[in-house]
């Protein structure tokens, strides 16, 4: 038996007992006739301890040889330690060794393994096995574990059955671009990697299991973010014969129960917006409702003085910043500064002070009397104490300026608070989408998503009004979860793809398949999926996915540790019937 106990286990009550451990050297202290070492375990760490007097030469010898990572196993009696370290479980309590195996030597580890590292990114990407020794490490992915347990007990008891579907399939359009995959047995063709298995499930429906799960990897050819990784899992889910409500009712249960298992923590009925509302209010499909800072728009109590930049502009909105009336010149010149950098873009910013004695003072008090300024503070929600930011322009433009400056402030004044969640729905999403690029609508979430019947109409006349039945969760300013009741029917199906500029040949060859079980009596249905890494990294109070992924890429979609992507040998090019012109 390599071990009787975890090195996280021992206390008071084992005294006296004989032990035998396993584990790394965390670390070594030498003071010549006595040693301690730290060894290490996923469960935790024990002190281990040899001294001239109790402990043979040729032990405390062999004792003084082990270094960081060495792999051992101890056996000896568990004693009382003299001076205790409370900071740890096990911290009562050493092992005075009696017999020591060096199970494996380790070179000097590139970085150190201890909660804060030395190690930066790419190091410890590179090394991850060693990265994952390390407990904030350890511990996310041992918090992923428990999170995907309750999702499949939940969803189990509920009846949904976890099927796995097909990885080697044909393109299925979630909006990136497929990874593709060569095929040796059919030259010149190519399989892609899921984005999703969406008409998978789709087809589950039609085949009438009813309530389908499944934790599934996917792969989307885009570019990445904090909260985006080329291969990422999804929860994806859907059930027959439901509606929206149903659909809603269902996987705000799931997040409720995981909110409650896993953080301890009872939400209400989660808040529903829609797509209009959050756009207006927050400037953003995906609000961080954990404080307020709300839009207020100004055209009304703006336009009417000779300011020519706020008359010239679609759109004057403001937003107030708790507090921030105490700025000084420069720290607003900073954020001005800010909002004027190319990733955000705007072109300036109008600000007001909103003194604590009710006055106000603004950067166009040249134009604006104290009685318009009351306006706008009223019309922003600005209190005494407080800042009002104004940006103007195009709408869309604008409220993405003014929604990445109030999360960037909100960041600032500690409002996003990791322990604090605020969940909601955001419903009655656009069908379609104009991209300026290909100069036509795309599918804003899917081409599989339906209407809403009452907008049907619209989708001759004016395509981009059109509202789908689609719907995201969002939790603490983050998409975790979307979907949509889907088309079920072959017509309606024919109609959105040729809306999508697809001929009917190009519909067919690529989802005829799905157009052809429409036929044979497929059910009302819809879904939705999470991003398992991201609700994991919420829950987990972050929002860098990476951190809870064991073997993530880094930005250029490279995994470091194994070196991919990388070049495959001429043989295997010409099996698959490839030739690379580099
Ligand atoms: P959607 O494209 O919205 O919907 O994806 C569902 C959820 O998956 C997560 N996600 C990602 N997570 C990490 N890295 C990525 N690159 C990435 N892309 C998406 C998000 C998102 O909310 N088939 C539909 C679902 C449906 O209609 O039922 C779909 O895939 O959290």
């Amino acid at each position: 038996m390599y071990r009787t106990h975890s090195n996280g286990e021992l206390r008071l009550t084992n005294v006296g007992q004989e032990v035998t451990l396993a584990g790394w050297v965390q670390k070594t202290r030498d003071k010549g006739f006595m040693m301690w070492v730290d060894l290490r375990d996923r469960y935790g760490i024990t002190q281990l301890i040899f001294d001239e007097e109790r402990t043979p030469k040729e032990m405390m010898d062999k004792a003084k040889t082990l270094g960081r990572e060495f792999v051992i196993q101890v056996k000896g009696e568990v004693i009382e330690r003299i001076s205790k370290n409370k900071n740890i479980p096990t911290g009562e309590v050493e092992i005075l060794v009696k017999e020591l195996t060096i199970l494996n030597g380790s070179i000097v580890p590139p970085f150190t393994i201890e909660d804060e590292t030395d190690g930066g990114d790419e190091l410890r990407m590179k090394y991850r096995y060693l990265d994952i020794r390390r407990a904030p490490v350890r511990d996310n992915l041992i918090f992923r574990h428990k999170v995907a347990i309750e999702v499949r007990k939940y969803l189990s008891d509920k009846g949904f059955i976890e099927v796995e579907t097909p990885v080697l399939i044909k393109s299925t359009p979630e909006g990136a671009r497929d990874f593709v995959v060569p095929s040796r047995m059919n030259e010149g063709q190519f399989y892609a990697l899921p984005q999703s298995p969406q008409t998978f499930k789709q087809l589950l429906m039609v085949g009438g299991l009813d309530k389908y799960f499944q934790i599934v990897k996917c792969f989307r050819d885009e570019d990445l973010r904090a909260d985006r990784q080329p291969e990422f899992t999804q929860i994806d889910c859907e059930m027959a014969f439901v509606e929206q409500e149903d659909i809603l009712n269902a996987f705000e249960g799931l997040t409720r129960h995981l909110l409650k298992e896993i953080n301890g923590v009872d939400v209400a009925e989660f808040p529903r917006m829609t797509y209009d509302e959050a756009m207006k209010k927050y400037g953003n499909d995906k609000p961080d409702i954990r404080f307020g800072m709300e839009f207020g728009e100004l055209n009304e109590v703006a336009q009417h003085k000779e300011f020519s930049v706020f008359n010239n502009a679609e759109l004057v909105v403001g937003m107030a910043v708790p507090g921030g009336s105490s700025y000084t010149r420069k720290e607003i010149d900073k954020l001005i500064e800010w909002v004027k950098r190319p990733q955000v873009g705007a072109s300036g910013m109008v600000y007001v002070k909103c003194n604590e004695d009710g006055t106000f003072k603004s950067s166009v008090d040249k134009f604006y009397d104290q009685e318009d300024l009351t306006k706008w503070a009223e019309a922003t929600g600005a209190k005494a104490g407080d800042l009002i930011c104004i940006l103007s322009g195009n709408t869309d433009k604008v409220r993405t300026q003014l929604s990445a400056l109030r999360m960037e402030l909100a960041e600032r004044l500690g409002l996003r608070k990791p322990t604090e969640f605020a969940p909601l729905w955001v419903v009655d999403f656009p069908l379609l989408e104009w991209d300026e690029e290909t100069k036509r609508y795309h599918a804003m979430h899917h081409p599989f998503t339906s209407p809403k019947p009452e907008d049907m109409a619209l989708l001759d006349t004016d395509p981009g009004k059109v509202r789908a039945n689609a719907y995201d969760m969002v939790l603490n300013g983050n998409e975790i979860g979307g979907g949509s009741i889907r088309i079920h029917d072959k017509a309606t199906q024919a109609l959105m793809f040729d809306h999508l500029g697809f001929t009917p040949e190009e519909a067919k060859e690529q989802f005829g398949f799905l157009m052809n079980a429409f036929e044979y009596g497929a059910p009302p249905h819809g879904g939705l999926a999470f991003g398992l890494d991201r609700l994991v990294a919420i829950l987990g109070g972050q929002e860098t996915i990476r951190d809870f992924i064991a073997f993530p890429k880094n930005n250029s979609g490279r995994d470091v540790m194994i070196d991919a992507p990388s070049k495959i040998d001429e043989n295997q090019l010409k099996e698959l019937n490839l030739k690379l012109d580099l």
